[in-house]
Parts: C-alpha cells; structure tokens; sequence
C-alpha cells in the first residue's frame, strides 16, 4: 500500500496532535502550566506565615529544653523558654501560639480540680507571655485531660465519662484562662453543651472579648499518640475516649455536631486531626463560613519527620504541602508544630 507524505515524523505529530486538538476542542490544561511566572499567576490558593498557630508544651521549672521523643523537634519548655519561644515566633510573623501543659503527677486527680487553679501552669504560661509579648494571640485548650489522673478529658465516675459535671468544671477553667489574659478559649473535650457553658461563663466574668475556638470535630483518632507523650498522659489513660470523640466513620454526624457549636456561639471551628478529615474542613467551610482551622495533629507531624529521617520523603516539601492542601480544603489557617519551620521557609520565599 502506497503511504502518503504524512508518514513522517512531522506529519505523524501533526495528525497526533490534531487528533488531541480534536478530543478536547483545542482547550489545553497545560498551557498555563508552561512556565513558573504563569503558574504563580494562576495558583488559587497560598499558605501564608498568617495561616499558622503554633502548638507548644510547657513544663514547671526554669530554663528546661526537654525533646519530645515521639516529636522530633519538638521540646517541652518552661515558662521563661516559653516566653523566648513567643518572642521568636512573633518575630515571624506567627499571629497565634496554642499552650498545653504538662503538669506535676501529684497535681492530677480524679476530676482535674487543678485546672481550676487561678495560677496553675497554662495560667502562668499566659500571663508571662502576654507580659513579655503583648502582640502575638494565646489560645488555650481547657480540657481536663492534662489534669485528670486518668488522661481523660472529663470527670470520670463508674466508669462513665460525666458530660454535665464536666461541662461546669471547664467552663470555671475557662474563665480562669480569660482572666489570665488567654484571647481564645478553645475546648477539645467534645463534651454536648460546652460551647454555650463557656460562652455563658465568659461574658458573665465581662470576657465579652474573648473568643471561642470550638475543637468541633474532634475524632477518636489512632494520630494522637505522640502528643500524650508529650503532656505526660500516654501511661495513665485506660480505655479510649470513643463514648465522646467522633467516630473516624462519621461526617454527616461531625457537621451535625459543629453545627450545635455554632448555635451555641463558636466563633470558629476546627477539625482535628487535619489532613484525613479534609473532607470535614470543606463541608464545615461551607455550611456554616465560620473562621476554620484544622489542627495537624502531632501524629502527622511524626510521621512527616520520621519519613524524611529515613530518606524516604523529602519533609520539607511534604509539609509545605500539607499545609497548602490545609488551605485548598477552605481552612483559614492550622495549627501545626511546624509552624516556625514553614514561617522561615515562607519568610526565604520561593513557596
Ligand atoms: C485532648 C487533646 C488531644 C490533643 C490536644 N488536646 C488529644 C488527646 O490526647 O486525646 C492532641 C494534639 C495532638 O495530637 O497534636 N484534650
């Protein structure tokens, strides 16, 4: 059979690529994909130092640097420690630091009465830090779980996690935290009715301006495991919190359940842990528009850093974009142990 002149290369590519400009109609996703300028040009979404809120943990002392095993990179601090570690981060740009501590044994008993301390450790993290830096925001957790001796987060009776008794118990804790100069009260113990309980207490104390960071779907999640080493409740908590965290399986109940924290008056919400529950971040986002954030949990962080100590990811890059996908899903921002880590590689540029 006589072949026509088309049997080339360049006529092979020219039918090809008329057959591709036939398939899709002459539309190409790669042209704006060519060159670096227009990719910056038409990217939709960018993860900013703004978007970060810093996780730390604080121990009682004077100048401890404690590694967390399970957290490379990540230490405990002492107050003063703290303090620096806030002064650095503010000079990043960072807008938010989270505060957990890690409290003495013998201060933890069977319904976390020391939470209710005035000047327990998270309230002197408080106020040294809004002392020493005045501009950047303190969130706290006010969970009983640092303070119960049984690494729960509520009043544990008969084997039965107590929703009301709890609910009071956080709520005076809350106020606590607010008098010691806390902006946002962010409670992750996922007992029913403690968003409207904070909220009540809070503006009863004159606390009209401090916010509520509900945890609002907080999962029982397999990721938390780190993190209680860090606060020092790995070897105390018998059982898991299944009868009050959400079920992994769950995302109709986890909108339901962050919907009675908006009626109750959150003024923002947050999924936890962050990057399996990205779903979760979209439909909150978009049901109720509320400020948004997702807390990468020390889980993700750990593997992250285990798998680039290991050679096989590259870490920086996979946490840059982590944190991106945090913002592609509707999240305002996240908080991340990585946060001084990302705020320096965003600072150099290039991200
Ligand atoms: C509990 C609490 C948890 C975290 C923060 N506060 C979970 C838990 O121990 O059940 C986890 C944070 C992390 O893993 O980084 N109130």
């Amino acid at each position: 059979m006589g072949e026509k002149p088309s049997n080339t290369a360049a006529g092979l590519a020219a039918a090809a690529a008329s057959d591709v400009d036939e398939i899709t109609g002459h539309r190409r996703m790669r042209r704006t994909r060519v060159t670096d300028w227009s990719r910056r040009l038409t990217r939709e979404t960018r993860l900013t130092v703004d978007d970060l809120v810093w996780p730390i943990f604080v121990v009682p002392g004077t100048n401890v640097l404690e590694p967390i095993k399970a957290m490379p990179g990540v230490n405990r601090m002492s107050v003063d420690r703290a303090v620096e570690a806030a002064r650095m981060a503010a000079d990043l740009g960072i807008p938010a630091l989270a505060t957990f501590p890690n409290v003495e044994m013998d201060k933890r008993d069977d319904t976390g009465s020391h939470i209710l301390a005035p000047d327990n450790l998270i309230n002197q993290t408080t106020r040294a830090i809004k002392q020493a830096v005045p501009t950047i925001g303190i969130i706290t957790d006010v969970a009983l779980d640092p303070f119960t001796s049984h690494g729960h987060d509520g009043i544990l009776r008969d084997g039965e996690i107590l929703n009301d008794e709890t609910v009071r118990q956080i709520a005076a804790g809350a106020v606590h935290q607010a008098d010691a100069g806390a902006d946002i009260i962010a409670p992750s113990d996922m007992m029913d009715g403690r968003i409207g309980a904070i909220r009540r207490a809070l503006d009863a104390a004159g606390h009209h301006n401090v916010a509520v960071m509900s945890y609002a779907t907080k999962f029982a999640s397999a990721c938390y495991g780190p993190y209680r080493e860090a606060i020092g409740t790995s070897g105390l908590l018998k059982g898991d919190k299944r009868t009050y965290y959400l079920d992994p399986a769950n995302a109709v109940e986890a909108i339901r359940d962050a919907g009675m924290d908006v009626e109750e008056g959150a003024d923002m919400l947050m999924v936890k842990p962050g990057l399996p529950y990205l779903d979760i971040c979209r439909a909150l986002k978009d049901t109720y528009g509320l400020p948004t954030f997702a807390y990468q949990v020390s889980g993700e962080y750990s593997m992250i850093k285990a798998g680039d100590a290991a050679g096989y990811i590259d870490g920086e890059r996979v946490m840059m974009e982590k944190l991106l996908a945090f913002k592609r899903a509707g999240c305002d921002g996240i908080l991340t142990y990585f946060a001084p880590e990302a705020a320096r590689l965003l600072a150099k540029g290039g991200w």
